[in-house]
């Protein structure tokens, strides 16, 4: 039965443990692999909750926040360090996974997997995760950069090396960024270095934008395939040179792109960054049923759009990875009338995922019905209920 094969390759959390983390002082939560709805009051710690979960996947979790700023502190309480430890199922089989403040150095987060460090990838693979958050309201409006953090947070979802990629392509653009600028005041720089970190921010770079391109036409024909349902669909395109340049020709992106960066070293410099290149690249989005760019749709239709986005995203890795991603939707259903809530509920079922979802009231789920857990949150406590 397809169903029940997507839900043993599902990422699912059933155990998880907060020490100092947030508001919360301590917390135990035994779970199984069906969606979470968290309920409770503002303040109560229900995105501090769902964060907590956003750390067991790659990256610094759904507020991007450092190590010291989750750990407890106020009047509720004081903790000298902080610690998240899970229990889940994986489509690698279960496992226990802890992350925390480095006891020896609490600024850093320290993340084990069965108790042995782990990396950003082997986290990817594990825990593919998509969240949206009140966060990413403004996302066809706001900055170029968010919507491609957000876009490349999809990316790797799918395609676990992502990060890894994206993080060598920084570092390379960084370091000859500070040669391009030792340049430009005059001063001896080593010319083979330059070259060898442009060829890697080259390789990187193309691995990048081949992921991009490769999760943007799955993502497009899954939303082409999707019947209409409540979430519109959305007309999704990448611009960016090294995009272009992988449509074009394919096999020369690469070494056009280390020449190109070769050729604008001086324009680098005194622009004071590297202005082509992945880090660049434009997700534009449009609503196919209005024909009109997302940035233009009124506030309930961009919403709308990107939870499309994410459950056909959700949908095209199940099916065609066979793992569901963990899906968190802090605060989604508060802003959708009935028709949209159920449409929610039977996309989250039909991926198979362990989605949470947040409220402040259990009502807001009504939609879930059985197929879904409760778990009431009140003052940094929380219980199935
Ligand atoms: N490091 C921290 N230590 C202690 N408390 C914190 C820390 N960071 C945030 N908090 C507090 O945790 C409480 C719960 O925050 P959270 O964002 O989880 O609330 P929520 O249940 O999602 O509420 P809302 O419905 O308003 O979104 C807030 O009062 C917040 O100030
Ligand atoms: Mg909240």
């Amino acid at each position: 039965m397809p169903g029940s094969w997507i839900m043993n390759r599902t990422s699912a959390v059933t155990r998880l443990k907060l020490t100092g983390f947030r508001n919360y002082a301590w917390l135990d939560l035994a779970l199984d692999a069906r969606p979470v709805c968290l309920f409770g009051p503002n303040g109560a710690g229900k995105t501090n909750l769902v964060e907590a979960v956003s750390f067991l996947g790659p990256g610094r979790g759904l507020r991007a926040a450092g190590s010291d700023a989750v750990r407890q502190r106020g009047a509720g309480g004081e903790a000298p360090v902080w610690a998240v430890h899970a229990e889940a199922e994986t489509a690698h089989g279960p496992v226990t996974l802890a992350t925390g403040a480095d006891p020896d150095n609490p600024a850093r987060r320290k993340t084990r997997l069965e108790g042995v460090a782990t990396t950003q990838t082997q986290l990817a693979r594990l825990f593919p995760m998509i969240w949206l958050t009140p966060r990413e309201d403004r996302l066809w409006a706001g900055p170029r950069s968010d919507r491609l953090r957000f876009f490349d947070r999809l990316v790797l979802a799918g395609e676990p090396g992502h990060g890894t990629q994206a993080n060598a392509y920084d570092k390379a653009m960084r370091e000859r960024q500070r040669l391009l600028e030792r340049m430009d005041e005059g001063l001896s720089v080593d010319l083979s270095w330059l070259d060898a970190l442009e060829a890697k921010m080259a390789e990187a770079g193309t691995a990048m934008a081949r992921a991009r391109l490769v999760a943007l036409n799955a993502l497009q024909s899954e939303i082409n395939d999707r019947p209409a349902s409540a979430f519109p669909k959305a007309d999704l395109a990448l611009s960016g040179y090294l995009e272009g340049l992988l449509v074009e020709d394919e096999g020369a992106a690469q070494t056009r792109f280390a020449a190109r960066l070769k050729d604008t070293r001086r324009k680098d410099g005194a622009a004071g960054r590297a202005l082509t290149g992945p880090h660049r690249t434009e997700l534009e989005a449009r609503h196919r049923e209005k024909d009109q760019v997302a940035a233009d749709c009124s506030t309930g239709e961009q919403k709308a759009l990107l939870l499309g986005l994410a459950l056909a995203h959700g949908a095209a890795l199940a099916r065609e990875r066979g793992a569901a991603p963990v899906m968190i939707f802090d605060e989604a259903c508060a802003h959708l009338d009935v028709d949209r809530r159920e449409g929610l509920a039977s996309a989250i079922a039909a991926i198979g995922c362990q989605a949470w979802l947040t409220g402040v009231e259990k009502g807001l789920f009504e939609a879930f019905g059985e197929g879904v857990q409760y778990v009431s949150v009140e003052a940094g406590q929380a219980v199935r209920g």
